[in-house]
């Protein structure tokens, strides 16, 4: 094959315009179609290496005088490439995993946040779509969670999972993302039916939210990316009917993945998993009842307590049924994970 589209035409075109990889061309692709990186732009790149993305950042600042600065995440070390950089570029060895917002916010520009955030972030393919999926599914969601702050992850079912956090965001206590209001994100994330979750999440939290594939994607890659521009302001999103709306696509099957811990027993030694899984079904039964409490404030007490008793009754049948659930499918998967003839 030759012509453009081919993985050989954007490996020469790389060379041949001093890009590090052929990458390069998927980010030239979104700032044509959606110029998210405007000049004077302070730009955090998570998963740099080899520094394609940061040629092209760096480019998309414009001259040195307009100011800007891109600053490049990788668990790799990974040296600014001579080409199309300036010293507006810096880089970092770090794994994202591990980083907590405030630390991320302290390398930005007076530690105000960046004005674009980038992850193009995967774990090293192993050929096992399901694994592969759900690692992508992880360090997209912590890439969202930096970007946004606490990322909250219902299920279909609508069961109590809220047990199943864990320590690592615990200690990320600034709320708040580092991805300033009217900002712009871009997720690299796998092919799979746990995207659409993602995408209505942005799009309650972004004026916009579209998919790409571009044109320089191997025809064999399941690889897709969340292009999200705007970020609304904090206390414009409209939480319950976004959760609402999330709820009925976030399955099961890859919340139980994500969190039995693939990601630190199988592929990166260091890292360590920092979704926080929380259970908006409940928190919707919570609203619910206070707002049938306040309508029948004049309907007496006893009637009250009842209602909000078999309510709890209710919820703790469902959460121990979809625990249970969870617990059966979760070591059916780990056991065809770990299968060997
Ligand atoms: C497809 S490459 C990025 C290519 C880059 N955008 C470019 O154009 O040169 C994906 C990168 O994600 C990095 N990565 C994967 N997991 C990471 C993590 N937990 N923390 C930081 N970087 C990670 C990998 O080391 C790899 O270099």
């Amino acid at each position: 094959m030759s012509g453009a589209g081919s993985p050989d035409f954007f490996c020469r075109e790389a060379q041949r315009l001093g890009y590090v990889a052929r990458s390069a061309f998927k980010l030239l692709q979104m700032q044509k179609q959606y110029k998210l990186i405007t000049p004077g732009a302070s730009v955090l790149d998570l998963g740099c290496a080899p520094g394609a993305w940061l040629q092209v950042a760096c480019q998309s600042l414009g001259p040195l005088e307009k100011g800007g600065s891109v600053i490049g995440i990788d668990i790799k070390k990974v040296k600014v490439p001579s080409s199309h950089c300036d010293s507006r570029v810096r880089a970092i060895c770090l794994d994202v995993m591990n980083l907590l917002r405030d630390q991320v916010k302290a390398m930005s520009p007076q530690e105000r946040g960046f004005s674009v955030i980038l992850s193009d972030m995967c774990p090293p393919v192993s050929g096992i779509t399901v694994k592969d999926t759900a690692l992508s599914c992880e360090l997209g969601a912590r890439a969202l969670s930096l970007a946004i702050g606490r990322v909250l992850l219902p299920n279909s079912a609508g069961d109590n999972i809220a047990e199943l956090s864990d320590n690592n965001t615990d200690a990320d206590t600034n709320e708040d993302g580092v991805l300033r209001q009217g900002g712009n994100l871009v997720i690299k994330l796998l092919e799979s039916e746990d995207n659409a979750a993602f995408l209505k999440f942005c799009k309650q939290r972004f004026a916009k939210a579209v998919w790409l594939r571009p044109k320089a994607t191997r025809s064999s890659s399941r690889e897709i990316y969340l292009i999200c521009q705007g970020r609304r302001a904090v206390g414009r999103c409209v939480h319950g009917g976004l959760q609402r709306a999330v709820a009925s696509h976030w399955s099961p099957t890859a919340i139980s993945l994500i969190k039995s811990s693939l990601y630190k027993r199988r592929a990166y030694p260091p890292a360590v998993s920092s979704l926080r899984v929380e259970s908006v079904q409940t928190m919707e039964v919570r609203m619910d009842e206070k707002w049938k409490l306040s309508r029948k404030r004049g309907g007496g007490e006893a009637k009250r307590r009842s209602t909000a008793e078999s309510l709890s009754r209710r919820c703790g049948s469902l959460v121990r049924e979809q625990r249970a659930k969870f617990y059966i499918m979760r070591r059916c998967v780990v056991m065809l994970l770990c299968w060997r003839d």
